[in-house]
């Protein structure tokens, strides 16, 4: 299966993209690394239901990175946790294929990458209580006012969230947009899912987005929460 880029799928109730459509074009790099691993570890996100132990080969708890970006945090991470499949999802194809060829310099195998919206992806096409932790590390936060409707983290994406988590399973989240941070906090009192702490996971490694913020003088903030069984 030759990679193709996937449509944009829209989910009824969840219209707004929460993304900003970029164009970059891929290194010559990307590009091999997209016609070789692509058929071994990428995923289509077209709503079909996941086989997630066919998908990895084996039976384990699961992780889900949501908008991995460029994928340096994500293979980072998943280097450091062999006993944790982990689900990496963006829309962004140049980072999808630099995720694909981390992965392969440092020997992971324990990673599948997908292309497409993760509200589809957690909607469609995970069972409940499927996953042991969602990871939304810098989400895109639409600082402005009249875009932040955009924003991913939403009352829906949470009780989602929840129900795809194993009873125990938790949700690590981080922005460096304080508004977002005070506005997920405040989600959460309404949520499925229960805070137990505003420090950074030591398994959370600086995020190219988080760097970029820091050189910025901004400064991130983090939150994790979990289903309660
Ligand atoms: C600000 S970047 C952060 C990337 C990375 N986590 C980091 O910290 O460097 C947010 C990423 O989320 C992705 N994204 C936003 N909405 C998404 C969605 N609904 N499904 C999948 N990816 C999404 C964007 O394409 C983008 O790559």
């Amino acid at each position: 299966m030759t990679y193709e880029p996937v449509p944009q799928r829209v989910l009824p109730h969840a219209p707004l993209q929460t993304f900003k459509v970029r164009r970059g074009r891929l290194t010559a790099g990307q590009a091999d690394a997209l016609a070789r691993l692509w058929p071994r570890w990428g995923v289509r996100v077209e709503g079909q239901p996941l086989d997630l132990d066919a998908l990895f080969g084996r039976s384990a708890p699961r992780v889900l990175d949501v908008g991995c970006g460029m994928g340096e945090a994500t293979a980072a991470a998943a280097a450091a946790d062999p006993a944790r499949d982990l689900l990496a999802v963006d829309v962004h194809t140049p980072g999808l294929a630099a995720l694909l060829r981390r992965l392969e310099a440092d020997g992971t195998t324990w990673v599948r990458v997908a292309d497409g919206d993760a509200r589809v992806l957690l909607e469609a096409m995970l069972a409940p209580a499927s996953l042991d932790e969602v990871r939304v590390w810098f989400p895109d936060p639409w600082p402005k006012a009249r875009h932040a409707k955009r924003r991913l983290l939403t009352p829906e994406f949470l009780a989602l969230v929840a129900a795809r988590l194993a009873p125990g399973g938790r949700l690590s989240f981080a922005t460096d947009w304080p508004p977002y941070a005070e506005e997920v906090e405040a989600l959460l009192r309404d949520a499925p899912l229960q805070l137990v702490s505003r420090e950074r996971p030591p398994s959370r490694p600086v995020t190219r987005f988080e760097q970029q913020g820091r050189d910025a003088g901004r400064t991130a903030h983090d939150l994790v929460a979990v289903r309660a069984a």
